[in-house]
C-alpha cells in the first residue's frame, strides 16, 4: 500500500507534493508527472516550467505574506 499524499509548503518556496497523489490540470484531466513520487509546485508565479518550480523563487526574492511562509 502506497503512502497517502503529503503536501508541504516550503519556506519562501514551492509546495512539495509526495505520496499517492494525482495532479489534475485546469480541466480536471490527469497530468502525466513522469512517474515522479514527489513534485514541487510553484507558488511564486515566476517559474518558466509551470506548474512546477524551477528555482526562480530564489532570484525573485519570493516572500509570501501567508501562514505558510
Ligand atoms: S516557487 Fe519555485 S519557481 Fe516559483
Amino acid at each position: 500500500m502506497s503512502e497517502p499524499a503529503k503536501i508541504q509548503i516550503r519556506p519562501n518556496g514551492p509546495i512539495l507534493v509526495s505520496g499517492n497523489f494525482v495532479l489534475l490540470d485546469a480541466n480536471g484531466n490527469p497530468v502525466d508527472v513522469g512517474g515522479k513520487e514527489t513534485i514541487a509546485l510553484c507558488r511564486c508565479g515566476h517559474t518558466k516550467t509551470s506548474p512546477y518550480c524551477d528555482g526562480s523563487h530564489k532570484q525573485c526574492g519570493f516572500q509570501p505574506n501567508d501562514f505558510a511562509q
